[in-house]
């Protein structure tokens, strides 16, 4: 079988991952794509390293049993926690992961401040602080580990009361006057995008993610290792750990819903 025709696979902790593989849809519009939701474990952002290494190899086991040419690491949490050692097992196979898009917020930086919301264990990782360590002396960059933000996405709770509870406690304290950048580094957080928008109120605040880099690189990947698909209409199949219906149904839902500004 030609190679090039197998699908990509993506990977995420639930249905986070489904807005990076929305932006790679609009850019590889003939690629066929299984997505694999691991929803029966999470969140992956409160557990330790190891755990997290371990339920990520297991769904990439799983993905390349039904024949992936290439894998998205569609979460910040495993990207951080997995993708050396992924690279290391599978050195054939291109592999993409996904970080928090601190150098798109830096580069266009005016001078404000930079929240960057991510897991607690992206926020905890070498990945992330070495990261941070490279640009914080260009910008005043907050890391803001947000612990179970990423369930009321999983739930389908993408505005409303619980919501700006949770914003009130736990993100208002650190915007200030000169906040001139969101970073959503978790790949759930975009879905709460329009939410978010109309809680802060505030235009000068952009609010960015790394899914388009993601879909890039991906492309980039493809396209180096000769097997980009230009064949056909792109097939999209969803799967999740959860044995649910609603989760299926959520994951489509959320794919349909429509983009917003991205960097
Ligand atoms: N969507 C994931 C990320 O980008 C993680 C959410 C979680 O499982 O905690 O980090």
């Amino acid at each position: 079988m030609d190679k090039r025709q197998l699908p990509v696979g993506f990977m995420d902790s639930g249905v986070g991952g489904i807005s990076v593989l929305k932006s790679t849809i609009e850019i590889l519009p003939h690629e066929d794509f299984l997505y694999y939701g691991d929803s029966l474990h999470a969140p992956y952002g409160t557990k330790s390293v190891d755990e997290i290494k371990q339920l990520t190899f297991n769904v990439v086991e799983y993905l390349l049993t039904k024949g992936i040419k290439a894998l998205v690491v569609a979460c910040n949490t495993a990207t951080s926690a997995a993708i050396n050692d992924l690279r290391n097992q599978y050195p054939n196979m291109p592999i993409v992961g996904i970080e928090p898009a601190i150098k798109p917020a830096v580069t266009t930086n005016q001078g404000g401040r930079i929240i960057v919301m991510a897991t607690p264990m992206t926020i905890k990782q070498d990945k992330f602080c070495q990261l941070l360590e490279k640009y914080q002396n260009d910008a005043d960059i907050v890391p803001l580990g947000c612990d179970h933000l990423m369930e009321f996405v999983e739930e389908g709770i993408l505005s409303g009361e619980p919501l700006k509870a949770y914003f009130d406690e736990y993100l208002k304290p650190y915007i200030t006057n000169n906040t001139e950048t969101i970073v959503l580094g978790c790949t759930h957080y975009p879905f709460l995008y329009p939410y978010l928008k109309k809680y802060l109120n505030n235009d000068h605040i952009h609010i960015i993610d790394g899914s388009y880099g993601t879909a890039m690189e991906l492309k980039r990947r493809l396209e180096a290792s000769d097997l980009l698909n230009s064949e056909h209409q792109g097939n999209i199949i969803i799967e999740n750990s959860l044995d649910s219906q609603n989760i299926i149904d959520l994951s489509w839902e959320l794919l349909k819903k429509p983009t917003y500004e991205k960097c």
